[in-house]
């Protein structure tokens, strides 16, 4: 398995283009089950979670095809040939259970395997299933899988969310763009994700309206068509990326970057003293004078501050002057990468759901390793601000979400290598 070894080499600058968003992409690429004509998605992120569904969604039976040197799928799922996701790969990303809703919706049946746990807590799907149940389907579980039913269609209804949930969300959603009637999601998720598929499916012939509020409203339709849809920038890559200048110092240009995918924790990295300046293309992020103010961040559903970037702005308040605390609301086993911040000379203490960092004159590198994506990727930008050779193992969780990371993170004049080995 290959390591990434970053050196700490002060500031940065220059310009790096932020991809397409991973997480928007997996859903709007399970979407494409719901219609026998062909979704294009251009602006496709080169990731190992985007093969993996890929390789799922051809299980199904529906044909993938990359072109423009990946950037362009073409998802044409004609005939539905197998109606069951396989816990080989549910198992190895959770997205996989959002082609629940598309399956059920289309072919009145779906089994599709319980997705399990995961390194940062237990991740229930009973709202998916309750929502679900709500537009008339029958579920039963039998050995791991989730078998649903609905032979004669789904039924428009109120489903009433007891909290927020993005991928409960976005199963409702898809599902009832088939149902016989109305669809109101209450308590519905606002995240960019989840509006970019409902304007995908739009794009699909669906009816929907009011996503981005809490009520989404939706008329069923009998079919949907082909469409071409454009996935949105990333907001998490976006979002790791400006924490890179704001812990070196330094400025850099994210193209694509936009404030509207981030307003909160932009505000946060303006409060902790990082410069933040929108073009019409981009976001300018730097830090000059002094190093970073400790601030306080408690994680939130979208408008919140995103779950995804706590481990990132960790790392930046390990060297932040002041104490922080941090506060994690939305898994309740985030803080993988306290531990190994702490190898690194972080002072950190974590009580249940609440981390205090108390910042440090400087870290110190040192071979870490980390248990998920996001956790991954802070070792790498704390690496950047520490003194000596950090080495990142397990680099295959970083591959899932960020594409050629320390290619972007060389070009704005980081010391970030690729080393193959055992790691
Ligand atoms: C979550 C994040 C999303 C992020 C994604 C990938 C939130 C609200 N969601 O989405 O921003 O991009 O991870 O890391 O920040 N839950 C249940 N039962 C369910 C579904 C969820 O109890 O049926 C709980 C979860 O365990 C969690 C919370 O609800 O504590 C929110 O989960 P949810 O939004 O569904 O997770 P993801 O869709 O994975």
């Amino acid at each position: 398995m290959d390591s990434i070894i970053v050196h700490g080499n002060g500031p940065l600058s220059g310009q790096i283009p932020v991809s397409g968003a991973k997480n928007t992409c997996l859903k709007l690429m399970a979407a494409a089950l719901l219609s026998d004509e062909p979704l294009t998605l251009t602006n496709v992120p080169r990731l190992s979670d985007i093969r993996t569904l890929s390789t799922l969604l051809q299980s199904h039976g529906c044909e993938v095809a990359l072109l423009q040197d990946e950037r362009v799928m073409v998802l044409s799922a004609r005939e539905i040939t197998n109606r069951k996701a396989d816990y080989e790969i549910v198992r190895k990303l959770r997205a996989s259970f959002n082609v629940l809703g598309p399956l059920l919706a289309r072919e009145g049946e779906a089994i599709v395997s319980l997705p399990g746990g995961c390194a940062i807590g237990a991740r229930k799907v009973d709202l998916h299933m309750m929502a679900l149940e709500t537009l008339g389907a029958d579920i039963v579980l039998e050995e791991g899988y989730v078998h649903a039913t609905a032979p004669k269609g789904l039924t428009g209804a109120v489903i009433e969310f007891p909290f927020v949930s993005v991928g409960a969300t976005e199963n409702a959603l898809t599902a009832a763009t088939l149902a016989r009637g109305t669809t109101v999601i209450k308590n519905a998720a606002r995240e960019p994700d989840t509006v970019d598929l409902a304007k995908c499916l739009t794009e699909m012939g669906a009816k929907i309206s009011g996503a981005g509020t809490s009520e989404i409203t939706v008329e069923g339709v009998e079919k949907l068509h082909a469409a071409t849809h454009r996935v949105i920038p990333d907001r998490i890559e976006l979002g790791t990326f400006m924490i890179a200048p704001a812990i070196a110092g330094g400025e850099v240009e994210l193209l694509g970057g936009r404030r509207d995918l981030l307003e909160t924790f932009c505000e946060k990295l303006e409060e902790a003293g990082v410069e933040i300046e929108e073009t019409n293309h981009s976001l300018k992020v730097s830090r000059k004078n002094g190093g970073a103010k400790a601030v306080d961040v408690s994680t939130a559903p979208f408008p919140g501050f995103p779950t995804d970037l706590q481990a990132q702005f960790m790392a930046l308040m390990c060297t932040a002057e002041g104490t922080s605390v941090l506060e994690e609301t939305i898994f309740e086993n985030r803080f993988m990468h306290a531990p190994e911040l702490i190898r690194m000379g972080a002072e950190i203490d974590v009580h249940g759901g609440t981390a205090t960092v108390t910042g440090v004159e400087g870290l110190k590198g040192a071979p870490v390793m980390a248990t998920d994506l996001r956790a991954s990727v802070s070792l790498i930008l704390a690496g950047l601000a520490a003194e000596g050779e950090t080495v990142v193992s397990r680099v295959y969780h970083l591959d899932r979400g960020y594409e050629r990371i320390e290619e972007k993170l060389s070009a704005v004049g980081a010391r970030i290598e690729r080393v193959q080995g055992d790691g």
